[in-house]
């Protein structure tokens, strides 16, 4: 179960006829006065003619425009791209413009299989956006497909054209750049699966199956465990499932390591919303419901393959939240991990019961910082729509998550955690309500969670915090850039450069 397709990435730096392939790929931009061709390995004459063509060819060099033409003989290519890469800034194109470039070109030529990349890169980081853009835009999910006569298999080989081919730097590049990717892709591939096929015990298999050979160490709790220890919030969920929970937490814990993060991650497998039951419509969707826990689990994995040297640790707080006989009912208090109650008052707000529990568990271990990453709320999408992912928290973590999310190209806006939102989660038994004010919602779920952040040796808090990824995690609308239909896999970017950054000593 689980796999996901792969790709080769090589470089060169000159010579294209001497290393052909079925396209090459070349950038155009958006001028203030039209179609500008980008940098390119072309000879000047057939750049010049090219140039002279493009209005009258149609390219305007919008982002996801591309245009095939027949491939020139000098290039040993079978066909010549032209790839849009968007407007063209004052201060030149972003490392992201490029990624999304790439994958968008590398994504709609699936069915050739060798494809190389001809796009500008001025400096080591865009040459490794390409890169990345590359493997991001060659995935492709067929598991369940029983003809796969019609289905155009994605690009096997990526050869990046670029001065940096053959250098020790590049090949580190080229190596951080299949590692992150297939993070991403294999993040993708567990939120594509169906809920008949993902559920929290092949879940957690599916997390052994990829921790495989690599310097991690799983723990899982099954549903005794669980109840013997007390994780009242995951148990409280699964109840109404003939389909068990699950608690997974993967470790990595190189020796010399100073800082040590902790990943919680909601790993809903499927949310009907319970006995507080959705709507039928877009409910499928809902198998995304365990997008948080897929990233952790990748993020730590990723982190752990590229040796950084800190640990890292992630929690997946698995459940299904089904309507049954046996399921939870509003009015139900259970007790999460650690003593806390809560009364659950609207069994669709399922989330924030898996993750208190996990909060509470991981910051018994004292990390320097928690991060949390869930499809919490509808309300996540109200707010930032459906690719930008919310920020909350302590500032100095949202600030640094930031920075992250901007460095690897991923979008997420910070958004505050009002007091007064606290009072409306009172409960009128428990210690505290699963719901409150509803305007702004995202930030109240947020608030429910922070109530769950232990405290340090010092006495306290841990700094923590929560990124809302109910709409960026899953594209129900049609692919763009490197991003597909269905699982995005967004965040894991973002988080990998965030440890990057502690790592190196250059995030506090
Ligand atoms: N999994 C949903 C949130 C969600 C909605 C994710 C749409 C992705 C797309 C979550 O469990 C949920 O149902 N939240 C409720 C909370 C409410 C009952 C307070 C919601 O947002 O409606
Ligand atoms: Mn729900
Ligand atoms: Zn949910």
């Amino acid at each position: 179960m689980v796999k996901t397709n792969d790709i080769t990435l090589r470089s060169i730096s000159k010579d294209l006829k001497r290393s052909p392939s079925d396209a090459l790929v070349v950038g155009v931009g958006q001028g203030n006065e039209g179609p500008v061709l980008l940098d390119n390995p072309l000879s000047a004459k057939a750049a010049e003619s090219l140039a002279a063509s493009l209005k009258i060819l149609g390219v305007t060099g919008a982002a996801d425009q591309m245009v095939r033409l027949p491939g020139i003989a000098e290039t040993g290519a079978d066909v010549l791209v032209l790839a849009g890469v968007g407007k063209l800034g004052t201060d030149g194109l972003s490392e992201e413009a490029l990624r999304r470039a790439a994958g968008s070109a590398v994504r709609q030529l699936a069915g050739l299989s060798s494809v190389t990349l001809a796009l500008p890169s001025a400096s080591l980081g865009d040459a490794g956006a390409v890169a990345e853009g590359a493997v991001l835009g060659a995935y492709s999910f067929t598991e369940f497909r029983s003809n796969k006569d019609g289905l155009k298999n994605p690009v096997g080989t990526v050869k990046i054209f670029t001065e940096f081919a053959g250098t020790k730097d590049f090949d580190r590049v080229l190596d951080r750049a299949i590692t992150v990717g297939r993070a991403v892709n294999a993040t993708r591939t567990l939120v594509n699966q169906p809920p008949s096929h993902l559920f929290p015990e092949s879940f957690a298999e599916a997390a052994r199956e990829l921790s495989k050979g690599l310097p991690v160490k799983i723990t899982v709790w099954d549903e005794k465990r669980l109840e013997k220890e007390g994780f009242g919030g995951i148990l409280g969920v699964g109840k109404g499932s003939v389909r068990q929970p699950r608690l997974v937490k993967v470790e990595y814990s190189p020796a010399k390591a100073e800082r040590k993060i902790a990943l919680v991650g909601k790993g809903i497998t499927f949310d009907t919303g319970g006995i507080s039951i959705k709507p039928a419509l877009g409910m499928g969707d809902m198998k995304s419901d365990m997008a948080g826990a897929a990233v952790v689990l990748n993020t730590v994995l990723a982190i752990a393959q590229l040796g950084l040297p800190i640990k890292a640790t992630a929690w997946l707080c698995i459940a299904e939240n089904m309507p049954s006989g046996a399921a939870q009912r509003p009015a139900d208090v259970l007790t999460v991990y650690g003593g806390k109650t809560v009364e659950v008052l609207n069994t669709d707000a399922e989330g924030r019961l898996v993750m208190a529990d996990g909060i509470v568990a991981a910051a018994e271990e004292q990390p320097d910082v928690i991060i949390d990453v869930a499809t919490l709320t509808g309300a996540q999408l109200i707010a930032l729509g459906n690719r930008t992912a919310g920020l909350m928290g302590d500032e100095t973590v949202t600030a640094a998550l930031k920075e992250a999310s901007d460095k690897a190209g991923e979008v997420a806006w910070p958004m505050p955690l009002p007091e007064e939102l606290r009072a409306s989660l009172d409960s009128q038994v428990a210690d505290i309500a699963n719901i409150g004010e509803r305007h702004g919602g995202m930030m109240t779920a947020a608030v429910f969670l922070r109530e769950f952040v232990g405290k340090n040796a010092d006495g306290e808090l841990i700094p923590w915090a929560h990124i809302d990824i109910a709409g960026p995690s899953f594209n129900n609308g049609s692919p763009w850039g490197y991003t597909p239909k269905q699982g995005t896999g967004c965040t894991v970017r973002t988080l990998v450069t965030y440890a990057e950054g502690l790592a190196a000593g250059t995030t506090a």
